[in-house]
């Protein structure tokens, strides 16, 4: 099934599409395995941090392997990718989305640049996902520390500049920031549903993602679905996972076969991808 074809079925069907972060073979299995196990369509999301470590070329080769192995459809997004060669090779490996966030350059710059992807993925039938609010914090667990100001309200999406955005890339999926960070905080993460219907009453043509998807509660994440998300990124609360797994294993075991220490950290991983699965309501729908 076409990238474009999945969003459209969870948008129909007022779901969302789990977008899960790998940074290694055990966290791919991890989301793999969950989305087989629930029948879900997923996105496997890699960095330009994450693509660097894996290979660009590995992790298509991967992908394309577990989606004929399991007949499930994964589509593999370059996250948050920071310049217009990393997207074009990106393209040219096989990856089937790209979200490119030029919100760190000036507007028209990141407009420019956008245009010039969103131009050369069309020409494969590769949507493309954009953004303009820069979407604070990083993905960490930050819940020991004293962090505030992630959820600058002055930073919000105004649903007027996405209009505007939209359509002068011709991007097919907006990042809207209304309360979303990336990471783990001590407060939980609340999401401003009101400036979500708006947003969505701006851009009823498009697709609409909610990155910072960790630490948000489950009542706001349903509202968002209803309110017209359909690509939640996960990354923050994998990576706590898998670490507290590893460390448990490694402090427990003088085992050293590594296919024996990771299964029960691949276990950890894929129990919180198939929770979000659950809660995004994609299970079923592959
Ligand atoms: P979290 O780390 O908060 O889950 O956010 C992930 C994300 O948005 C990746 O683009």
């Amino acid at each position: 099934m076409e990238t474009y074809e999945i969003f459209r079925k969870a948008k129909d069907g007022k779901y969302a599409i789990g977008a899960f972060n790998a940074a290694n073979l055990e966290t791919l299995k991890a989301i793999v395995q969950a989305a087989h196990k629930l029948r879900a369509p997923v996105i496997i999301e890699a960095s330009d941090g994450e693509v660097n470590f894996i290979g660009k070329r590995e992790v298509v080769a991967l992908i394309k392997i577990y989606r004929e192995e399991y007949n499930l459809p994964i589509i593999l997004n370059l996250d948050h990718a920071g310049d217009l060669q990393g997207c074009i090779e990106a393209i040219e490996a096989g990856f089937d989305y790209i979200h490119f966030d030029g919100s760190k350059l000036s507007y028209e710059k990141n407009v420019e640049i956008t245009k010039r992807i969103v131009e050369v993925a069309h020409s494969k039938n590769i949507p493309v996902e954009g953004e303009i609010d820069h979407i604070q914090g990083s993905s960490a667990d930050h819940r020991q520390e004293n962090v505030t100001g992630v959820q600058k309200k002055e930073l919000y999406s105004n649903p007027v500049s996405a209009r505007k955005f939209v359509d002068e890339t011709l991007v097919d999926t907006f990042a809207s920031f209304i309360g979303n960070a990336h990471g783990l905080y001590a407060n939980a993460k609340r999401i401003d549903i009101a400036l979500l219907g708006r947003i969505k009453e701006a851009l009823p043509d498009k697709f609409l993602s909610l990155h910072g998807g960790s630490g948000i509660p489950d009542e706001d994440i349903k509202s968002a679905i209803s309110h017209g998300i359909v690509k939640i990124n996960v990354n923050s609360e994998l990576r706590v996972a898998f670490r507290d797994a590893l460390k448990k294993v490694i402090n427990s075991t003088e085992e050293v076969a590594i296919y024996k220490i990771m299964p029960e950290v691949i276990k950890a991983v894929q129990d919180v991808v198939e929770a979000k699965i659950s809660l995004f309501g994609s299970a079923n729908k592959a």
